[in-house]
Parts: structure tokens; sequence; C-alpha cells
């Protein structure tokens, strides 16, 4: 390790924080990086101790094996197109110990608190209790684990919680010949409503929902439906057209399933998918409701009026963005988990602090981290320069009309990215600051490289 390069600190060891781990280790950059479980894998480790995972028992991704493979380490070629979370997780440790990364993972050690020293050092306070001080931080805490519970009016008798907790139609409740309410139609609800409508299971099973979306396919003419991207010749507006018209023609109208109209184009909202869903609403297995008006204890008034009695309610309702380790409220999403960043990964005015993996890719964001870590190494090791503070507000907005512009906006949406798009943006930035670092003889990137965060370090 090059001891000149500046010191950083990863919180977290799912798919976004060990290849970020990676990326610091070839370039030579030393690094800590803390976890609170006892392995790496985060969302993917089924029954995490961390209690922040959200898989179940049947969960498969919904990314084909095509495009969500690191680089440099394939995925094992006789893996189906869809895995399993176990076969992800498999795959997660492969990776960090066929790239030694396991030793310079410090397990079951939370960090409590990241905090900017006047230096501009982060002074990082860990569950052991011991404070360290790093030049950089980098945030891969995941952003599917802060469960989003709607509050409505009344009160409901019956067991009700969110799709973070369901592991399996009996845990965390028997739902055996219940009524049931499933909220929302992201891919939680497409996936839960699917497993729990199946006859054996529940007595009849609601979907609720306040808009209407497109239920995408998991393979269209018999290939993975993500693997069939359109050239990269042709126009984007051309090849979304194109792309909706085949959609549109393999599924047909939502409304003959029994569901709403989506009052949204295909693609542009992040896509509900399932080879299963609509199979069980035509099938008559899954019915559709508006959204909840009210809780009536052992009933549920629905927004068209209507009263149904139910046993069990989930909701599939999402997540909120949270850094429990933050207490600056600059640091913060808002409510509506609005976070703008420039390259959905620096904060203005922030220059050593990343988040990564923060962002809802189309189509996976198993190795997103992979592409953000190669703008954060070059710049820790000074090929890259960012833009001044200004100037990233002014890209940030910009930003947000490229990467957003084919998007519908609802809260869930406010950090969407077309992967392809970003990651060619991406790539075209760091060439970029390679000119301005050039062009500036740039060779002092973070704070440590200051007097004074030097000799910050050097008396911690
Ligand atoms: C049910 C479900 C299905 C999904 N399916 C897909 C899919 O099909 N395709 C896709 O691309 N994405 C999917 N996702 C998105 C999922 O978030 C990503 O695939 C992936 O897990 C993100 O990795 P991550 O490393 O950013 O976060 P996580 O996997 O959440 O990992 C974060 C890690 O940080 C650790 N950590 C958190 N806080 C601290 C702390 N303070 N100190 C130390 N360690 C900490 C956690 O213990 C965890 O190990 C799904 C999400 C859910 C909920
Ligand atoms: N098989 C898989 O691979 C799989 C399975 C599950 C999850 N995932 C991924 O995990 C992430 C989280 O998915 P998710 O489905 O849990 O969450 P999500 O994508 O955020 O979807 C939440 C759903 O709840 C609705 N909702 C939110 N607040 C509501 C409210 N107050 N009242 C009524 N409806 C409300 C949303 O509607 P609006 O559209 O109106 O906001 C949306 O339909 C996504 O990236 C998803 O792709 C993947």
């Amino acid at each position: 390790m090059d001891q000149r390069l500046p010191r950083a600190c990863i919180i977290g060891a799912g798919c976004s924080g060990f290849t970020t781990a990676k990326r610091l280790q070839d370039l030579g950059v030393p690094f800590d990086c803390f976890e609170m479980s006892d392995d790496v894998g985060g969302n993917w480790y089924f029954r995490n101790p961390n209690g922040l995972s959200a898989c179940y028992e049947s969960l498969h991704i919904d990314t084909s094996k095509w495009r969500l493979a690191f680089e440099e380490f394939p995925v094992p070629a006789d893996w189906p197109d869809f895995p399993h979370h176990s076969q992800l997780l498999q795959y997660f440790r492969a990776y960090v110990d066929h790239f030694d990364l396991r030793r310079k993972i410090t397990f079951n050690t939370r960090v409590e608190l990241a905090e900017r020293t006047g230096e501009g050092l982060w002074a990082v306070t860990l569950s052991t209790g011991e404070r360290r001080l790093y030049d950089v931080l980098f945030v891969c805490n995941g952003h599917h684990w802060d469960a989003r519970v709607p509050d409505y009016p009344g009160a409901f008798d019956g067991p009700a919680f969110h799709a973070h907790d369901y592991r399996d139609p009996f845990d965390p409740v028997d739902m055996r010949g219940k009524r049931i309410v499933v909220v929302g139609m992201g891919n939680s609800a497409m996936d839960i409503a699917s497993e729990l409508s199946q006859r054996p299971i529940a007595r009849t099973l609601w979907v609720a929902a306040r808009r209407g979306v497109w239920v995408l396919p998991k393979y269209i003419d018999g290939r993975p439906a993500d693997k069939s991207a359109m050239p990269h010749w042709m126009p984007r507006k051309l090849g979304l057209s194109l792309a909706r018209k085949k959609i549109k023609k393999t599924i047909g109208r939502m409304e003959d399933y029994g569901l709403p109209k989506p009052d949204h184009e295909p693609l542009e909202a992040h896509p509900s998918v399932s080879g299963e869903f609509l199979t069980r609403a035509g099938c008559g297995d899954i019915k559709f409701k508006p959204n909840i008006a009210e809780l009536m204890g052992d009933k549920v008034r629905f927004e068209d009026g209507s009263v149904e009695a139910v046993d069990a309610i989930v909701y599939a309702t999402g997540y909120r963005i949270s850094f429990p380790f933050f207490r600056d409220p600059e640091l913060l999403p808002d409510a509506e988990n609005r976070f703008p960043l420039f390259k959905r990964m620096m904060k203005p005015g922030v220059p050593n602090l990343f988040f990564m993996g923060l962002a809802q890719p189309l189509p996976t964001l198993v190795n997103f981290a992979e592409q953000q870590a190669k703008l954060a190494g070059a710049y820790l090791t000074g090929r890259y320069r960012p833009p001044p503070p200004e100037e990233m507000t002014r890209i940030i907005a910009a930003d947000e009309a490229l990467h957003l512009g084919p998007y519908y906006k609802a809260p869930r949406h406010t950090i969407q990215v077309d992967f392809g798009l970003y990651v060619h943006d991406l790539m075209k930035e760091i060439r970029r600051g390679e000119a301005r670092a050039k062009a500036a003889g740039w060779a002092l990137p973070v704070a440590a490289r200051t007097k004074a965060g030097a000799e910050a370090m050097a008396a911690a």
C-alpha cells in the first residue's frame, strides 16, 4: 500500500461495499471495511443476522445472470438465467475470497457515527467503542432495509407487516386460509402476491395500489428480457419507442387482467417484473383494489368505497433511504427520498465522501458500484479532479433531466438511473476529470493531503 495515498473507510460489505474494496485494493489505496454482520452479502444473505435483509425463501433475482456479473469474475456456467438468492450469495462469497478481500473486512462491527472533523477528515466511531480517523468515507450501507409503512387512518386488528419481514407463506404469519391485502405494485408485491395467492395458501388475495403499473415479463422471445438491449448506435428515443411497442405486444393491456390502466408508458417507471403475477391476476387469484382509505378493525375500506373483511395485510410499500451514522442534516435525504448527488455519488462541497450503489439502476444494482468505484479510485489516486462545487450543482440538475427524464416521477424513482446511460456518462466524466487534473497539475485530492489533515492524522 502506498502510504501517501488517502486512507479510506468503507461502511458495509454488501455487493456495493466489497466491489469498492476490490477497486481500492487494486489501486493500492489503504482502507478498512466495517460490516455489522458476520459475513458479506447484505440483502442477499437470507436470514442475515444483521436483521436488515429483505430476502425471502423463494426470491430469485429479476436481473438475468448476463447483466449482473462483476468484471474479471464470471458467474458460474451452470447458473440458470435468474439465479436464486442462495446462488447469488455463494457468488459474492467466492468473489470476496478470490480477490482476498475477506481479511480486509472487519465483521460484526457496526459504524455507529461518522462525523467530519474541523480539518475535514472523517471521525468514525465503531460499535466496539473505538474511534478512528479517515481521509475518505465510502457509504455502502444499502437502501432497501428501512421499511416504509403508510399511515392509514384507523386501526387494524389482525397481523400486518412489511414485505421486509416476509420470509415465506408461514413466516412471520401462517397465511393459509387468510383473506390478504398486499399493498403496492413494486417487485416485492409482485413476488409476494404471486406466492400467497396460490390456492393452497390464501382464501382471497387483493393487491391494493395507488396507481397501475406495467408488469414486464422475465422473458421476451424466449430470452431474458434484459438481455435484449437495443444496439448502441440506435438513437435512445427510437430504442425506447421500439421497446415499448414490443412490451405492449407481448403483455397486452393491463385492464384485460383486471388491473388498472397505468398512467405512464412502459419503462417510464422502475419496472415491476414477474413471470407469474399476470397469470395469477388473469386466473382471478389476484384481485385488484385501489389504495386503502381506512383500517376498520377486522375490515378495510378502499378508496373506491368498497369494504372487505381482511385477516392480514402485507405492506410492500418500499423503503426509506437512511444513514443512521450521520447527524449532519445536510447529509440526509428528504422525506421523499430525494438526495441529489454529483454522478449519484458525491455531495458538492464534501470532497471526501462517496455514496456507492445509491441508485435504482435499470436493469441492476448488483454490479453498479463496481463502475462507480472507477471514478472514486481515479480520484483517490490523483488521476481525476472533480469540477468545483457550483459546477457540480449545475451538472446534477442537467443529469436529473437525462437520467430521470424517461421515468415517471414518484417517490420511489427519485434515484432512478438507466445503467447503460449512466455508465457511459460516468466514463466520460472520468476522462473529463483526468483532463482537469492534468491541466491543474492536480496531486492533492483529499483532506489528508492538506497540512492540517496530515497533522490531525499524525496526532490520532
Ligand atoms: C427483496 C429484494 C429483491 C431485490 N432484487 C434485486 C434484483 O433483482 N436486482 C437488483 O439489481 N437488485 C435487487 N435488489 C436491490 C438490492 O438492494 C441490491 O441487489 C443489493 O443488495 C445492493 O447492495 P448494497 O451493497 O448496496 O446494499 P446491501 O445489500 O443492503 O448491503 C449493505 C451492507 O452494509 C452493512 N451495513 C449497513 N449499515 C452498516 C453500518 N452502520 N456499519 C457496518 N455495516 C453496515 C449491512 O450489514 C450490509 O451487509 C433487491 C432488493 C430487495 C429488497
Ligand atoms: N425479484 C426481485 O428481483 C425483486 C423482488 C423484490 C424487490 N426487488 C427490488 O427491491 C427494491 C424495492 O422493491 P419494493 O417492491 O419493495 O419497493 P418499491 O419498488 O419502492 O415499490 C413500492 C410500491 O409501494 C407503493 N407505495 C409506496 N407508498 C405507498 C403508499 N403510501 N400507499 C400505497 N402504495 C404505496 C409504490 O407505489 P408508487 O409507484 O405509487 O410509488 C410501489 O408500488 C426495488 O429495487 C425492486 O426492484 C426485486
